[in-house]
């Protein structure tokens, strides 16, 4: 028999309970033991629980069990979550997170200690919720070189610009009926801003590229500027908007990062990747282009994910996996400057007439995207060009008096 531990009893931590309940016997079949829930720690009774006896308020208690081998930690944020999990290291226990934002700023710290104890630190369900990744890309892509990898991380921001393109919601619309149906948190701002997404592509970047990529590195944008307007034009254009982490390694070795909305060709699949759905692309210089798609959330696929690493880690207690990544620096990551990219812009001024003069001039070219927008009102795809150019020319249009409304980068192979 194993026992664990589950610190917290919110979405994911109760689910992790429920599914090593209801799937009991598959699971000591697959682990080759029983795996029991020991302790669960909550500041919240749950008297009325069937399992209310095992809740404790203390985390010494699981601290100074030595009958607890393995720790579920699943209250997300930083603090305490690192405490319990580098103490619960520190007593001899593998541990498993489902916590992408401790992952994504304390990973390398964490494998480090877990590696010097010979112990296990998974974080399968951090990112892609019920989606395997983690394993997939540090297992079965081993024999590769990672080029690529791009992502729609986020359900809830994938739900709201889903509702924007299928039916015409404005942003404020469609944000407020996630938040009805519970797909949205009230302050929706780590969703929104971008940064669930950006702490996802980190741990993504990290595994695939083996040093710590801290999120305070990556260049990140959420979707709240996004109009029914860059939607209209993207569907006369071809594509859809989508909120991409994107990393990619370049030609000296470092690596140009991204969180931001961009548009996506209908060619490309990440375009027809709908509702709360997730979708991570990696190419690999063997495999090529390999798609992982599911569902980034929700309580049972989340704790799917959890309980996956529980039942590895029993199988392994005498023999670490190997999941681990260096130390990161401030080299790694290149400005975001100097990324090459299209740009889908979206230009207002006195007339269609002026900015399209205007956009001629500054890119020698015809480039407008013909839809039905208003009289003063234009919107183009730019050559790809780095961001600094970039920048440069919608600097100048500024200073013409026109009005950049929108600026998007357009993914692709660039
Ligand atoms: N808030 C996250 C999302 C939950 O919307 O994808 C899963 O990490």
């Amino acid at each position: 028999m194993t026992y664990i531990a589950v610190i917290g009893h919110g979405v994911v931590g109760s689910g992790v309970v429920d599914v090593l309940d209801q799937n009991r016997e598959g699971i000591a079949h697959r682990a080759k033991e029983e795996i029991a829930v020991k302790y669960i720690l909550d500041l919240r009774d749950f008297n009325n629980l069937p399992y209310a006896k095992k809740f404790i308020k203390d985390f010494s208690v699981i601290e100074n069990d030595p009958e607890v081998s393995i720790v579920v930690e699943c209250i997300g944020g930083i603090n305490p979550a690192f405490d319990y999990i580098r103490r619960s290291l520190l007593a001899g226990k593998s541990v498993v997170t489902s916590n992408k934002e401790l992952v994504a700023e304390k990973g390398q710290e964490l494998l480090q200690l877990a590696k010097e104890r010979n112990l296990n630190f998974l974080f399968e369900a951090s990112v892609g919720g019920g989606i395997p990744i983690i394993r997939p890309l540090s297992q079965c892509m081993a024999a590769n070189e990672v080029l690529e990898i791009a992502g729609i991380l986020n359900g809830t921001t994938n739900f709201i610009l889903t509702k924007m393109i299928k039916d015409n919601m404005s942003f404020d619309d469609a944000l407020k009926l996630a938040q009805e149906l519970g797909d949205a948190e009230r302050d929706p701002s780590s969703d929104v801003d971008g940064h669930d997404a950006c702490r996802k592509i980190c741990i993504l970047a990290s595994l695939a590229f083996e040093r710590h990529v801290y999120p305070n590195q990556v260049h990140t944008e959420g979707i709240r500027n996004i109009t029914l307007q860059d939607v209209a034009y993207a569907n006369a254009w071809g594509g859809s908007i989508k909120l991409l982490g994107t990393v990619k390694k370049c030609a000296d070795n470092r690596l140009d990062m991204c969180v931001a909305p961009m548009l996506v060709s209908y060619d490309n699949q990440l375009s027809r990747v709908d509702d709360v759905f997730n979708a991570i692309l990696c190419r690999g210089n063997a495999t090529g282009d390999v798609i992982f798609y599911g569902r980034g959330a929700g309580k049972l696929p989340t704790a799917s994910a959890v309980v996956a690493d529980v039942i590895d880690c029993v199988k392994h207690v005498n023999a670490r996996k190997y999941l681990y990544w260096g130390t990161g620096d401030n080299w790694l990551v290149r400005d975001p400057d100097l990324q090459q990219t299209a740009l889908y812009i979206r230009l207002s001024g006195r007339s269609a007439y002026e900015l399209r003069a205007a956009v001629d001039m500054a890119y020698g070219k015809d480039l407008m995207i013909n839809a039905d927008g208003s009289e003063n009102e234009a919107a183009f795809i730019t050559p790809v060009m780095g961001m600094s150019d970039h920048n440069r020319i919608l600097d100048s249009l500024r200073e013409k008096g026109i009005t950049v409304e929108n600026a998007l980068r357009v993914f692709g192979d660039q």
